[in-house]
């Protein structure tokens, strides 16, 4: 049993995409619902159309992916639109929209928006894209991010969730995890977004592999999996009860998916290996993380969730 439950809504698996990968457009968005993850999220979405940061801003690698794509989106019209028709009745599956307005007014005009709707999707506000030319991420800025929250919840009312950096520094755990538990409906903290600015360089051409930014990007995939599960236990250890964390990155097999979740994740995000492998992974996940479970004695995510041994 993959179940689990977050923000009040049940998943019947723990697995989605992570907000960014397969979402931009609805034929996307379809193939997710057709495939067998356990819920989907839309594009961070911005109050304008944004075209992004000229090509190539995605680049595998090779134990991960580099990206600046600079925040590529339809606007959040497009995608206010597809939760207004999402079937919800006879989906299975909730729909998370993913909001990341490049001002703290524009967060809370699209926000509005969605709750003038009256829609049961759930919002993941995104604090942490590192990949937007002169924008620094509110990720990073403690005092920012609780003038957010405070500002945001209210509007929200309904339980809702934050995307967060990657953090490094346990003063930093300390600082976010007590604003998080300062706000009643922040039901949820998804980590990490990618570990931001990175570099890759190609070795023959002694040339940078994408062109935003002098070539600085997002790192995701395997080469991050272990800041992810510090980050996703980090909170899971200061987090009130009933709020929850979703784990995302490094997830290429059952195995990473298993460490996610022992760590404390209630439900796990795939980004780079969905870019790579597409929605069939969800099913090779899936089928793996329940050989896992069958092998260890496990039968439902509660057993272990959070359940890491330390020395
Ligand atoms: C983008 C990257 C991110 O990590 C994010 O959170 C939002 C947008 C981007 O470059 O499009």
């Amino acid at each position: 049993d993959l179940s689990t439950s977050i923000a009040g809504v049940s998943l019947p698996n723990l697995f989605f995409n992570a907000s960014g990968v397969w979402c931009q457009h609805e034929s996307e968005l379809k193939e997710l619902l057709n495939s067998e993850s356990g819920s989907l999220i839309t594009k961070s979405a911005t109050f304008e159309y944004r075209e992004g940061n000229p090509s190539p801003r995605y680049v595998p690698l090779p134990a991960g992916s580099i990206n600046s794509m600079g925040l590529p989106n339809e606007g959040y019209e497009y995608y206010l639109n597809y939760a207004k028709n999402y079937d919800y009745t006879n989906n299975v599956k909730p729909l998370f929209v993913s909001l990341s307005g490049l001002s703290l007014q524009d967060n809370v005009k699209m926000v509005e928006q969605f709750v003038a709707a009256d829609l049961p999707c759930i919002l993941e506000i995104n604090f942490s894209c590192p990949n937007v030319p002169g924008k620094p991420q509110l990720g990073y800025d403690m005092d920012a991010m609780e003038n957010a929250l405070k500002v945001l919840a209210p509007i929200v009312k309904k339980p809702f969730g934050i995307k967060l950096p990657p953090y490094f520094d346990i003063a930093h755990f300390d600082a976010v995890a007590a604003i998080v538990n300062k706000i009643d409906n922040l039901a949820f903290v998804t980590c990490v977004n990618s570990v931001g600015n990175g570099l890759a360089i190609d070795f023959e051409t002694e040339t940078a592999l994408i062109k935003p930014k002098d070539g600085f990007g997002g790192l995701g995939g395997a080469m991050i999996l272990n800041t992810a599960l510090a980050n996703v236990n980090a909170f899971h250890r200061r987090l009130n009860e009933g709020k929850k964390v979703i784990g995302v990155g490094g997830v290429t097999s059952g195995k990473e998916a298993f460490l996610h979740v022992l760590a404390g994740a209630s439900a796990v995000q795939i980004g780079t290996q969905l870019k790579e492998e597409g929605p069939v992974f969800f099913a090779r996940v899936k089928k793996e993380l329940e050989e896992i479970m069958q092998a260890k004695g496990y039968k439902s995510l509660d057993d272990f969730r959070g359940k890491v041994k330390t020395l």
